[in-house]
Order: structure tokens, then sequence, then C-alpha cells
């Protein structure tokens, strides 16, 4: 496990000043390029919510980044995967939501029926900045009476405290940068 995180760890560039001055981007697309390096990622974070939940009905993944690791997790553990989705971009009735982020504003939506009332949700992410994604995210879900086991993403920026902005839903990551 500590191999496989040390398998991660490595396939993740830094750009400083991107996409603006200050701003310390982190890329993970040296992770998708490597197919073991990215099954290791899926691996820790299946292997985690397997010894953490003896139960998730849905897994919920953000928009764009979120769908790259959350549907296979969501196929791994036999479950279902809905979309959190940039705005004007799911049909039929929905909820929304307005947040801002690390380098921007945004709004988020969810279809009003893509979970039920009480469901285990798990939501997944690339990366947490300053959480005003996951928090939009977590305030959809509550919206629709879901039940918030945890936040789970591959990279949190420390420095950025979006963990707080999260609360009182639990953020679990299995990199952290400051
Ligand atoms: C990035 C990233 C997270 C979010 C983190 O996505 O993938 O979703 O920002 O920032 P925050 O914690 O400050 O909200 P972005 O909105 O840039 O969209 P993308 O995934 O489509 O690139
Ligand atoms: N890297 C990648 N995505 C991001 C970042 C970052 O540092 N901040 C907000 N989204």
């Amino acid at each position: 496990s500590e191999q496989k995180l040390q398998l991660v760890r490595g396939r993740i560039r830094a750009f400083p000043d991107f996409p603006s001055p200050g701003v310390c981007f982190r890329d993970i697309t040296p992770l998708l390029k490597d197919p073991a390096a990215f099954c290791a990622a899926i691996d820790l974070m299946e292997d985690h919510l397997r010894k953490t939940y003896s139960q998730i009905d849905v897994i919920a993944g953000l928009d764009s980044r979120g769908f790259l690791f959350g549907p296979t997790l969501a196929q791994r553990l036999g479950i279902g995967f809905v979309l959190i989705r940039k705005k004007g971009k799911l049909p039929g009735a929905t909820e929304s939501v307005s947040y801002s982020l690390e380098y921007g504003k945004a709004e988020l939506e969810i279809q009003a029926d893509a979970v039920d009332p009480k469901q285990k949700v798990v939501i997944i992410d690339d990366l947490i900045a300053t959480g005003g994604s996951l928090w939009a995210a977590c305030t959809l879900l509550k919206k629709l009476n879901a039940e918030i086991l945890e936040c789970l993403v591959l990279i949190e920026l420390k420095t950025l405290e979006g963990a707080k902005k999260v609360t009182p839903f639990k953020l679990c990551s299995l990199l952290q940068y400051d």
C-alpha cells in the first residue's frame, strides 16, 4: 500500500503559476498515462472504502476530473455512479448551487432523481483546493436528502484548508501537499 502510494505520488507533476500567478497546479496527466499508477490510485481508493464502510449505495463524481476516477471505482464496488455537473449540462429537473473555487466561480448541478433519500453516497474528485467544489457537491446531495459518507480525493492541497469548508462532512485524501 505504501508502495502503491509512492507509485501514485511519482506521477503527479507540479506547474507553478498555472493557470494564474501564485497557484501551483498539481497535474495528474502523468498518472492517467501510466496504467500501473492509475490502477494503484483506484486500488487505494477501493481498499479505503471497503475497509471503512459496510455499505455504499452510490458514487457521485464531480465534473470533470471526478469522472476520471468515479466510474471505475463504482464498477469495482458494484454500485452506480451519478454525475455532478457544471451548470446547464443536465436535462430534466435539477438542483443547483453556485460556489467559488481556487481560480474562479461556477455553478454545479445534480438531477433531482440522481439519488434517493437516505442513500449512502461517497463523493469523488481528483483534488481539493479551497473546497468550494466539494462543498457545493455536498450541498446538492443534502438537498436530495442523501446520506453523505465522505468526500474522497486523490490530492488535498493542505494550505487552502478545503477540509474546513466541507465540514461537517469527512474528507479523505490519498496524497497531501502544502
Ligand atoms: C478543479 C478540480 C476540483 C476543483 C478543486 O476543477 O478538479 O474539482 O477545481 O478546487 P476547489 O477545491 O477550490 O473547489 P475545475 O473546476 O477546474 O474543473 P475541471 O475538473 O473541469 O478542470
Ligand atoms: N491542481 C489541479 N487542479 C486544481 C488545482 C491544482 O492545484 N487547484 C484547483 N484545481
